[in-house]
């Protein structure tokens, strides 16, 4: 029989890529849900992809019903931007939290399987130069610097769910997502900084002929991982062959792509101007210096080096990321080129 998957938040970034691959890839039936469906393409029309365009905190019957016919559920609905955590740590508890604890307890009721995204972020500051998934302490800054809510919703869900797994034996697996990047991250028509992470504002802001800002200097440092690569390891994940998956806790991240905020911006640049449709605008980007403060405002706080320990998904499922950094940040400009976005868009930024 066919697994059915339950994905949850299937028109986002990590939702839309792995809905793909898995009806690409897999005879599995996918079973989503989700806001809107901008991000699925043809995909709604494939006959074992069942979508429903909803709210999961509205219509929880559907939700409910679905962890009960469904053999595994993939939550993936979150707030996932730091200008969000800052601006409306509330709405980060109540969704990435509170939401998804009710998920959670449906699992344990139906005995599901859930796979549940974890983050890189709830290493916090962690003094370890390679963040271990079973060592390393969990580190935050005071209670002021409301930036740590959303790390620390995460981090009580992780705690929550290995509870349910050392009473209830739930079957679970936690991956800890490290700067994932690809197609449909975030808008790179949005130009308003604060809507997307680090590489979509910085895409839109060669698009938009605005200066690229590193806030703090842009010394601070990140593993980027290409989503095709992460998409790959969420499928061993899912296959779960002879429970190797089973009450485990995976990074998924590429320690070879770490590289500072400002190379990002220079090889984004770089980048760019091999396309010619971005050509004339990534030549004429500047790169400016802001402080977090300016750009954050004052509760946030900053993580400055951010490397993932990969060895148990390299020995226990057998992945490793291929993609390196130039490739990924390459294979994402080329689908926006292909997707026409900056033709349409270099139009209206120049109207601007
Ligand atoms: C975020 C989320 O908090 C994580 O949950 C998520 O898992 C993670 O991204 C991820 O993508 O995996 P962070 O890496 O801090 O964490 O988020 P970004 O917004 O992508 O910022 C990365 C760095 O770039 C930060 O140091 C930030 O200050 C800097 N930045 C951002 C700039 O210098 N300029 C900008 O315009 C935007």
């Amino acid at each position: 029989m066919a697994l059915k998957i339950m994905i949850l938040g299937a028109n986002g970034f990590i939702g839309s890529a792995l809905t793909g691959a898995i009806l690409r890839e897999r005879d599995w039936e996918v079973y989503g849900i989700d806001l809107s469906d901008n991000k699925l393409g043809d995909l709604p029309k494939d006959n074992r992809f069942h979508f429903v365009e909803g709210d999961i905190t509205i219509n929880k019957e559907w939700v409910e019903y679905h962890v009960k016919k469904c053999d595994v559920v993939v939550p993936l609905v979150a707030i996932a931007n730091p200008a969000q955590y800052v601006t409306h740590p509330l709405r980060v508890f109540e969704l990435d939290f509170e939401a998804n604890v009710e998920v959670v307890r449906h699992c344990v009721k139906y005995g599901k399987r859930l796979i549940f995204p974890s983050t890189s972020e709830l290493y916090g500051m962690s003094p370890d130069p390679v963040l271990d998934e079973e060592t390393s302490p969990l580190v935050y800054g005071p209670i002021n610097k409301q930036r740590w809510i959303y790390a620390a919703s995460k981090q009580l869900l992780d705690r929550v769910i290995y509870a349910y797994g050392v009473r209830d034996s739930l079957d679970y697996t936690l991956f800890r997502p490290f700067n994932f990047i690809g197609p449909n991250l975030d808008n790179i028509e949005e130009p308003k900084e604060g809507s997307s992470r680090v590489f979509t504002q910085f895409l839109s802001n060669v698009l938009y002929r605005r200066p690229i800002k590193l806030v703090d200097g842009g010394n601070q440092k990140r593993s980027f991982t290409y989503i095709d690569d992460a998409i790959e390891c969420l499928l061993t994940i899912l296959e779960n062959k002879d429970g190797r998956a089973t009450r485990r806790i995976f990074n998924i991240g590429n320690p070879d792509n770490c590289v500072s905020i400002r190379d990002l911006a220079e090889r984004t640049i770089r980048i760019a101007q091999e396309f010619p449709a971005l050509r004339d605008a990534a030549k004429g980007t500047e790169i400016i210096e802001v402080s977090a403060g300016e750009y954050y405002g004052k509760y946030y706080q900053d993580i400055q080096v951010r490397v993932p320990a990969i060895e148990a998904a390299k020995r226990d499922l057998g992945w490793r990321p291929r993609t390196d950094m130039d490739t990924a940040i390459r294979r994402t400009i080329d689908f926006y080129v292909q997707l026409g976005s900056f033709n349409s868009l270099n139009a209206s930024a120049s109207g601007l």
